[in-house]
């Protein structure tokens, strides 16, 4: 069985990729499981995939390079590097800039070195529709201009790593691969992501915080889809980017209405000063992944908001623990 490591793997992301790929691959996943947001559902996700016979756990910061060092046998005989650990969110990383530093850019250094080290033949670095500027629509992967000045310490971070990554491998065999994601949601899903706070708010009668007026459009995506690019990728032999993202955009305010319908409760909304640098709209072209991939987003919003409503009531026990506000928002 081909050997992979995952990143991040107690992340949301990295989750739902072990899940329903550990039939498929030995997997070794790293997390520092650190707290950007509530350490919990972190923990949560690590006991279940404790249950997976080919997963295999190792508790690592990825920006230390030392502790790192001590443990780089886990890259002997490794296909696969899926790069999914990150310190994710714009807003957050203009009040904490250093973890996003250490975390996105230090962190994907290190990996990199150690991908050269032991010639691994594929490294799949996770990036993100942040590190476009503010056209909004159709970002492309090759329009190299939007990406000249990442709009938040968030992108910078993002981005400088790619760039790292690229360097480092530059004159090695390792194929690089860039997925760069746009705003996912689902199961087991990040409680400082607007659907699965709104899920939970309206469900516990709480306000729902709405940063500006809710007409900001987004290109929600539903995590299977993500999966299914992933695996696309694990298939794929060319090094390349390539954006995962939903074909259709939909407004905060029309997701909440999608929400309220499903648990027939009404959101008592609260507007609040609309974030720094938040853009109108953001829709990928998703020409590459169509034509090199054959991949394309196939999950309608209300069959994904209506499977996350599910998992969300599966899980109230354990989600009643999760803190779903930042300290700065109460
Ligand atoms: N969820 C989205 O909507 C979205 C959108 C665009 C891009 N992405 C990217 O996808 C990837 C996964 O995102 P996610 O939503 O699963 O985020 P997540 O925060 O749920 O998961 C990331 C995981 O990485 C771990 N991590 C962070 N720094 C680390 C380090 N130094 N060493 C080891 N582990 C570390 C965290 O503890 C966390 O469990 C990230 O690279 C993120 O930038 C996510």
């Amino acid at each position: 069985m081909e050997k992979i490591v995952v990143t991040g793997s107690c992340g949301f992301i990295g989750y739902n990729f072990i899940k329903s790929n550990s039939s498929n691959f030995k997997i070794i996943g790293i997390d520092s499981l650190n707290n950007a947001y509530d350490k919990k559902l972190k923990d949560l996700r690590l006991l279940s995939l404790n249950d997976e016979p080919n997963f295999t756990f190792k508790h690592l910061d990825l920006s230390n390079e030392i502790a790192l060092d001590k443990e780089s046998e886990i890259f002997e005989n490794v296909s696969t590097v899926l790069h999914l650990g990150a310190r994710a969110g714009v807003r957050q990383s203009f009040l904490d800039p250093k973890s996003y530093i250490l975390d996105n850019t230090a962190a994907t250094a290190n990996l990199a070195l150690n991908v050269k080290k032991y010639k691994i033949k594929k490294f799949i670095i996770a990036s993100t529709s942040s590190i476009y500027g503010d056209t909004g629509v159709n970002y492309a992967e090759e329009n190299k201009d939007e990406l000249e000045n990442p709009p938040s310490i968030y992108a910078a971070t993002k981005s400088f790593g790619e760039v790292l990554a690229r360097n480092i491998l530059e004159d090695t065999n390792t194929t690089i691969q860039i997925p760069r994601f746009f705003t996912v949601y689902g199961p087991f899903g990040r409680p400082d992501m607007s659907i699965l706070r709104f899920i939970h708010w309206i469900s516990t009668n709480q306000e729902v915080i709405i940063y500006g007026d809710g007409e900001q459009k987004r290109s929600f995506t539903f995590i299977s889809d993500i999966i299914s690019g992933l695996n696309k990728l694990f298939s794929h032999d060319d090094s390349g980017i390539f954006n995962f993202g939903s074909n259709e955009t939909w407004s905060l305010n029309q997701v909440i209405n999608l929400i309220e319908k499903k648990l027939n409760k009404k959101a008592i909304i609260v507007n609040r000063e609309r974030a720094m640098k938040d853009v109108d709209i953001v829709l990928p072209s998703l020409k590459l992944s169509k034509s090199l991939l054959n991949w394309e987003p196939t999950t309608r919003i209300e069959d994904g908001i209506d499977a996350t409503v599910e998992w969300y009531k599966n899980y109230k026990d354990e989600l009643k623990e999760i803190k779903f506000k930042y300290e700065y928002e109460k």
